[in-house]
């Protein structure tokens, strides 16, 4: 087969990948090599386009992701010096997210590595995200793992048992980790950051939590009680609830800075007392399907999170593995991560037809059923 040709003349560790991620509001893009180095990356944030409605636009992020991709991908190329002939591969997120969004980076993935013959690899974002603390690190951080993502869009602990190969154990039942934070943030009036760093309002939580005392306002952990404090599931809509009601009720009026500190602290206590929970429950469920698990990872945007981070390596300390994270820059969304999920891909030759597309939703245990028909042998470069 011309790709497995193609891999053994050339070094593995040589490879370059180009990873694009527009599954959401960033444009991302960046270059890294089989053996995890990361050669050259750019993000372009859309904060001040969508700050005023409260939430993302879908019709504004994709005319926006057409805007800033093809500048996006220059800068990426140009920063390294490189020329897309220096590239060996192409991947692109190819779902869940927002179909608008996700198209753009899909077409433009297709026709770049169409027009200039390289393999294509069609990258589920979150396995991106459960993938990136082995960037580099793949004798550290073996299968299979248990994997806590925490982002926007998704809260769920998963068996990683493979590149390709995942069952999840718990997720949401409503509101993800993310959407909690950065409803909470709003309820209390914090601001956008000015900065370009990506994270929606978490970031801004987390620093103001940090003046506040917990305990004033005691907010109760989700599902502590009678039978769902067995379930491995989460639950972020009551606690978003109960800190908007106990506004209504006039509990902080007016609402003045260390009311917003302390408020904060306790949402904080709270949904990460709740991770804890759920996540020592998903590693005694790992056990029960004779997984022995060879350590814990965090990743998504809000295991950027000092605190989270914090509880989440207690509960791995106390199932004797070490808890794994990226950086907290490579927890939010970036095009390192969709690049590193490529080159993982590409070594086990788990390529995509040119024709191939989005897919706004997919579960990540659907992974291992799909079909690979680049692999097989039908797929002409
Ligand atoms: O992974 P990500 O960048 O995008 C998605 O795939 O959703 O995650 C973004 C989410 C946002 O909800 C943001 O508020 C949250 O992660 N987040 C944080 C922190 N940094 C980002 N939440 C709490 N503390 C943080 N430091
Ligand atoms: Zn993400």
């Amino acid at each position: 087969m011309i790709i497995a040709r193609r891999l053994s003349t050339k070094a593995c560790r040589l490879v370059r990948v180009l990873g694009i991620e527009t599954s959401c509001d960033d444009t991302a893009a960046a270059v890294v090599t089989g053996d995890g180095l990361l050669v050259s990356e750019t993000n372009r944030h859309q904060h001040s386009v969508h700050a005023a409605y409260g939430g993302i636009v879908p019709g504004l992020a994709a005319v926006h992701h057409q805007a800033n991709l093809p500048l996006v991908l220059r800068e990426t190329l140009q920063r390294a010096s490189l020329s897309i002939g220096d590239i060996d591969a192409v991947a692109v997120t190819r779902g869940p997210g927002m179909a608008a969004s996700l198209g753009v980076g899909v077409a433009a993935a297709k026709a770049l590595a169409a027009v200039h013959g390289l393999p294509l690899i069609g990258v589920h974002h979150m396995e991106a995200h459960a993938l990136m603390a082995r960037m580099g690190r793949e004798d550290v951080v073996q299968f299979p793992f248990l994997c806590v993502l925490v982002s926007g869009g998704h809260t769920m602990t998963l068996v990683a048992h493979d590149v390709n190969s995942y069952t999840t154990i718990g997720s949401t039942r409503d509101d993800s980790v993310g959407e909690a934070f950065d409803k909470v943030a709003r309820d209390l009036g914090l601001p956008w950051p000015d900065t370009q760093d990506g994270g929606g309002l978490g970031p801004a939580l987390e620093q103001i939590a940090l003046r506040g005392d917990a305990l004033r306002f005691p907010l109760p952990v989700p599902m502590d009680k009678s039978t769902s404090a067995l379930s491995p599931d989460f639950s972020f809509s009551g606690l978003k609830t109960h800190v908007r009601r106990m506004r209504e009720a006039g509990a902080f009026d007016p609402l003045v800075a260390q009311d917003q500190a302390d408020v904060a602290a306790a949402f904080q206590r709270a949904a990460v007392a709740h991770l804890r929970k759920k996540t020592a429950l998903a590693c005694r469920h790992a056990r029960a399907m004779g997984v022995n698990i060879t350590c814990l990872v965090a990743s998504g945007g809000v295991a950027s999170n000092a605190a989270v981070r914090e509880a989440l390596a207690d509960v791995a300390a106390k199932e004797g593995v070490p808890l794994e994270c990226p950086p907290p820059r490579l927890c939010t969304d970036n095009g390192v991560m969709i690049a590193w999920a490529g080159v993982e891909r590409l070594r086990r030759g788990l390529l995509d037809p040119y024709t191939f597309d989005f897919i706004q939703r997919w579960p990540l245990d659907t992974l291992k059923e799909m079909p690979y028909p680049a692999r097989v042998s039908s797929f002409d470069l």
